[in-house]
């Protein structure tokens, strides 16, 4: 309850309306005009609502400040507003963690699936807005991840080191080890498609001065199979970067390269005749949904334009829906993040500064900040640590982390507790 309120006011309870400039807002840098937003890459399209999803990082009078923001767009353009905004980055510290990308909104279950950059491997992962907590399912390094939601049949197709089938949505991490089925061994795949029982795979080979793409065709109940139970049915004649299979067509979008040509959406039978190829845009493609129902397709370009195309006749109506480089229409009053009230000055917790610009941090009942950047922000250091959450240094224990049931030693500063046995 307290989180809703909190999002109310955060978002409709300054009735400051419209704004230019932090100063307008009353109260900066606590209030902050929200403008433009900078667009991260992907886009979603939630069906039920008709709203475009996708996310990005409102600028104030000096640039980028605040939150990343899932933000939502009727599909006919008109206003950006915020769904939620993502709390879960850290933006400093060797713990740090930022959401960059949209890696699909599920339309049933309301849930957004963004990746954030982190030291070790990128976290992929459905973000609560409630918790404020990104889940990380998967961590990517060396290897290419496709992910496919059939919410329907509550499947995931995915694209790791093997090609797996989930029965489920993934929510936490433990749900990955509930009995993934291997369909097709040592197969790696960027995007994956599904019409009925057949698998459409899109896996990219790269050329010391080329890149093509192959599209294989197979089957969804293929189990433990192999790279050589699939039918290698079309090759596009570059990389690409969006992808998509209705019950009549594939979507190709462009972005590049070797063949400029190629830069667009391409559209091509599901039978994979070649000589149907139809071109719809020529933009170059970041990110794309279609609604095959109503025969749009919906797109992010290289330089952030969303646009959105119809796919019907043979000449696609284009419409621009938002563009980070028009000029700027007014932004909105808001809070700094995490402070309320009517001036924005209340702080449940404790007041941070990044870059000038101020966020309230809840405390923990054992004091500690919700997030911290660095050691000093967390009680009792050197006992404990940060690492985006404060944490006890290995095998301490207690409230302080000060506890260790065996032999603690000193070194350059730092403790270490040596427990027998472990
Ligand atoms: C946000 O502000 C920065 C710095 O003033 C500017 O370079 C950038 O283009 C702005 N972004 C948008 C989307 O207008
Ligand atoms: C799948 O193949 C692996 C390796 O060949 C084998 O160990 C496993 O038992 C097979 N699983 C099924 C369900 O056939």
């Amino acid at each position: 309850m307290i989180a809703i309120l909190a999002l109310f006011q955060l978002f409709q309870g300054l009735g400051k309306g419209d704004c230019q400039e932090n100063w307008q807002c009353g109260n900066a840098p606590f209030s902050i005009c929200q403008s433009k937003l900078n667009v991260y890459r992907g886009i979603g399209f939630d069906e039920e609502s008709g709203q475009l999803i996708f996310m990005g990082k409102f600028n104030g009078s000096n640039g980028p400040v605040g939150a990343t923001h899932i933000v939502q767009m009727p599909k006919t353009g008109g206003s950006i507003s915020s769904k939620f905004p993502i709390l879960s980055d850290i933006e400093q510290g060797s713990g740090y963690s930022f959401a960059y990308m949209l890696n699909a909104w599920l339309t049933k279950s309301n849930v957004a699936w963004i990746s954030a950059a982190q030291r070790m491997a990128p976290a992929v992962g459905p973000y609560n807005p409630t918790t404020k907590t990104l889940e990380g399912i998967w961590y990517t390094r060396g290897f290419n991840l496709g992910l496919l939601f059939d919410e329907i049949n509550s499947r995931t197709f995915v694209c790791e080191f093997d090609v797996n089938r989930y029965n489920l949505i993934p929510k936490v991490i433990e749900d990955r080890f509930i009995a993934p089925i291997t369909m097709y061994r040592g197969q790696q795949c960027r995007f994956l498609g599904v019409v009925g029982n057949d698998l459409y795979l899109a896996s990219m080979q790269y050329g010391e001065e080329s890149v093509s793409t192959t599209i294989f065709k197979g089957s969804i109940n293929c189990v433990n199979c192999t790279a050589a139970n699939l039918v290698s049915f079309m090759v596009f004649p570059d990389e690409i970067s969006a992808f998509h299979v209705s019950s009549t067509h594939f979507y190709f979008g462009g972005r590049r390269v070797y063949s400029p040509t190629y830069s667009g959406i391409w559209t091509v039978p599901i039978s994979g005749d070649l000589s149907q190829l139809r071109f719809l845009v020529s933009d170059k493609i970041q990110s794309m949904v279609v609604d095959a129902a109503q025969q749009y397709v919906y797109y992010q370009t290289d330089d952030n334009v969303f646009k959105s195309a119809s796919i019907q006749g043979n000449h696609p109506i284009v419409t621009t829906l938002y563009s980070e480089h028009s000029p700027s229409a007014s932004g909105s009053c808001a809070c700094a993040p995490g402070f309320t009230g009517a001036t924005c000055s209340t702080c449940d917790g404790r007041v941070r500064w990044v870059d000038g610009n101020p966020q309230c941090v809840k405390l923990l009942a054992n004091g500690n900040p919700e997030t911290c950047f660095y050691d000093w922000e967390c009680n009792n250091p050197p006992y404990t640590y940060c690492s985006g959450q404060c944490q006890c240094r290995n095998n301490f224990v207690g409230d302080r982390c000060d506890q260790c049931f065996g032999t603690i030693e000193w070194s350059y500063g730092y403790p270490s507790c040596n427990v027998p046995g472990i």
